[in-house]
């Protein structure tokens, strides 16, 4: 049984099938490509399953218990985090209180007035140790470059132990260097147990990391399997060829 299943999903915005009648599963323990052209609908998806917008039909499905309808945060209770496309950073506060400050939001704990607790604080610590980026605990997060930010808002995620992370284009606009440090992250965090579903244009990215991979295209599955047949998949190279996204260009 797959740790996440998307079963029959459709959503429309006005006359656009953003995401129509697709059907996923993520196993546990795996890392997971969802790649398709710009605007395919990967990100809805991915607002979908998080509980930011309603299918207009379809389940969703997390350990075999329904999750559709559940709020954002009711679903990040039950164990999965994101991360977004564009992060979601509070640019003038640090990087410190960016880590804290979604547990806080998220209701994870009641909270706060008397100031921050100690072993928040010091898990918080840990995961900037973990993503490098210690040294910059009490610069303002604007201060950062764009692939910093990007790691601190995955840092943030794990300050709640998810068991599944999605990450919403984790290398977009993001420099070489950073791309590494995320990519070994991504995969040591998954060696010790997290289930990864990862939004990503760099296909260099998605075929080191990916196991299995899901195609979209106008909202739609038009193929997944092991990158090694997605990359020599016919519809797949024409729905990357015939989109203005030139898949190799950003690998
Ligand atoms: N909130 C919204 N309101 C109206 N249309 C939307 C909304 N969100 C997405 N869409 C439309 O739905 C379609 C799918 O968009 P989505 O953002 O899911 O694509 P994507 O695969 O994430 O693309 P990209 O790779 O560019 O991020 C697009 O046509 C987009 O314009
Ligand atoms: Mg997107």
């Amino acid at each position: 049984m797959p740790m996440l299943m998307a079963d029959n999903v459709t959503k429309s915005f006005g006359g656009i099938k953003a995401v129509d009648t697709c059907s996923i599963a993520v196993e546990r323990g795996s890392i997971t490509g969802l790649i398709g052209p710009n605007g395919s609908g990967k990100t809805t998806l991915f607002n979908i399953v998080t509980g930011f917008y309603k299918a207009d039909s379809g389940t969703i499905t997390l350990e075999d218990m329904p999750i559709h309808g559940l709020k954002p945060n009711q679903i990040y209770h039950r164990g999965i985090g994101r991360t977004f496309q564009i992060t979601r950073l509070f640019w003038k506060m640090t990087v410190l209180e960016n880590m804290i400050v979604p547990v806080k939001q998220l209701g994870l704990r009641t909270l706060m007035s008397q100031g921050v607790k100690k072993h928040e604080e010091e898990k918080a610590l840990e995961l900037l140790e973990l993503v490098g980026l210690i040294k910059y605990r009490d610069e303002e997060v604007r201060k950062l470059s764009f692939g910093q930010q990007k790691l601190i808002e995955l840092a943030a995620v794990l300050m709640s132990d998810p068991a599944m992370i999605l990450l919403d284009e984790p290398a977009g606009g993001v420099n070489p260097v950073m791309i590494e440090k995320m990519m070994e992250l991504v995969e040591d965090l998954n060696q010790k147990g997290t289930t990864f579903l990862l939004v990503e244009h760099n296909m260099r990215l998605v075929m080191e990391l990916c196991q299995h991979i899901i195609v979209l295209d106008h909202g739609q599955k038009i193929a997944e399997g092991e990158p090694s047949a997605i990359q020599n998949n016919s519809l797949v190279l024409e729905a990357y060829l015939g989109s203005t996204h030139n898949a190799n260009a950003r690998a």
